[in-house]
């Protein structure tokens, strides 16, 4: 029997076979790899949008692309454990060796990375100091100074793409965005972001002038885009869909990036199952939705449900009980203060409990004073679990 590896990944930035739907977004990207090429100043552009929706895979699809322009492309992510001068030095010095040999980008970084101590982001140096240094991004500034200045000298640049940047402490966003405003003005840095959408306030809030910075958002997928990365995949592996198969699982994913490849991956091993296959039927599909189900309600559902306190719960509790008030038309979406008056509390008494769930990327505020869940299928899932209570 011929091995008929699964092709469809469905996880945290995992990188999918076929990508599709981000042809604006990877067209902006390189825009700016143009224009900073041709000695022209580029925007910053941060991707925005809602957990699962791909901002991860497209950032490393734009590294990718940038390093295949012979560019120094670092893409980090932050996290508490690790600062991003830290993260971005480990990267850079491994993004040596795929740099052209003989380029003065390449030789500027090896020699950093002998000289260690002398920029204290590169090699060991960062530990000296120990715990000011990851308050602050002097360090960083500097290497990024003599990288692009090498980089210029070849006709190239740095590019420093950052994702997951909503969850980086306030001082540090505005450092950050205040140094790469310092460099870019006459350097070829490109400073590509990823966050949720709350990101925009956040920074405008931490730090003044950037009101001009480009946000991209990164949304679901079209039903045609949504086909390609079912059907694509599958094709690869002289597999087919039957078309009523596809239709299906887009009609069940609604263009969720997540969903698709969550519901065509478990299609395919319902399809494995049978033996040797070269199609993908309804039956596949349908016998496949308990396995999805199973997967979401442990993973995506309940992990995040049950890392939520009391009051948290209570919140999403009243939030959901409101959007089914009328169980045959249920809302979207809730105002924030319906739900204060539906728990007895003022706005400002639930704003702490509210704030969190939003920045846990579980609800977000499509307009001022809105709320819905951001992944789809969260409110039935909350409320099969308010009628368990
Ligand atoms: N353009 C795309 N085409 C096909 N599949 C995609 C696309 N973008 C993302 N996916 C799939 O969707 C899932 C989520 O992608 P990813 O982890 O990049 O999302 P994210 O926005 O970074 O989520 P989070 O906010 O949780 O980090 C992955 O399984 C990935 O393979
Ligand atoms: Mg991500």
């Amino acid at each position: 029997m011929p091995e008929q590896p699964n092709p469809y990944t469905p996880g945290a930035g995992d990188r999918p076979r076929a990508f599709v739907g981000r042809d604006q977004q990877l067209a902006l990207a390189e825009t700016i790899r143009t224009q900073l090429e041709a000695g022209y100043s580029a925007n910053c552009l941060l991707f925005i949008g809602l957990r699962g929706v791909g901002k991860t895979v497209l950032l490393k699809e734009i590294r990718d692309r940038f390093a295949a322009n012979e560019w120094l492309a670092v893409y980090v992510q932050i996290r508490p454990s690790i600062s991003v001068q830290r993260a971005f030095a480990d990267v850079a010095i491994r993004s040596a060796e795929h740099l052209k040999s003989g380029s003065r980008l390449r030789r500027s970084l090896k020699k950093m990375a002998e000289q260690g101590g002398g920029l204290q982001v590169m090699g060991q140096g960062l530990s000296i100091g120990g715990t000011s240094v990851a308050d602050s991004y002097t360090d960083l500034r500097d290497v990024l100074r003599t990288l692009c200045m090498a980089a210029q000298k070849d006709g190239k640049g740095v590019a420093l793409i950052v994702d997951e940047l909503q969850s980086l402490k306030s001082k540090l966003l505005s450092e950050l965005v205040h140094l790469v405003f310092e460099l870019r003005d006459d350097l070829p840095l490109a400073f590509i972001g990823g966050g949720l959408t709350y990101l925009p306030a956040k920074i405008s809030r931490a730090t003044t002038s950037t009101e001009r910075l480009r946000y991209e958002p990164t949304d679901f997928l079209s039903a045609g885009d949504a086909r390609r990365a079912v059907s694509e995949p599958a094709s690869e592996r002289n597999v087919s869909w039957e078309k009523a198969a596809i239709d299906e699982v887009v009609r069940l994913a609604e263009g969720y990036p997540y969903f698709l490849q969550l519901y065509a991956f478990e299609t395919w091993e319902v399809a494995r199952r049978r033996g040797t296959f070269s199609k993908i039927t309804t039956k596949d599909v349908a016998s496949a939705i308990p396995e999805v189900e199973r997967q979401l309600n442990v993973g995506l559902y309940g992990s995040r449900f049950d890392k939520l306190g009391p009051l948290q719960r209570e919140y999403v509790f009243a939030m959901a009980s409101l959007m089914t008030a009328n169980p045959s038309k249920p809302r979207e979406r809730v105002r924030s203060s319906d739900i204060a008056q539906a728990l007895g509390k003022t706005p400002q008494d639930c704003s702490p409990v509210r704030e969190g769930l939003i920045q846990s990327g579980l609800i977000h505020s499509p307009a001022h004073g809105d709320l819905e869940f951001s992944v789809p299928g969260f409110l039935a899932y909350v409320d099969g679990r308010r009628e368990d209570k």
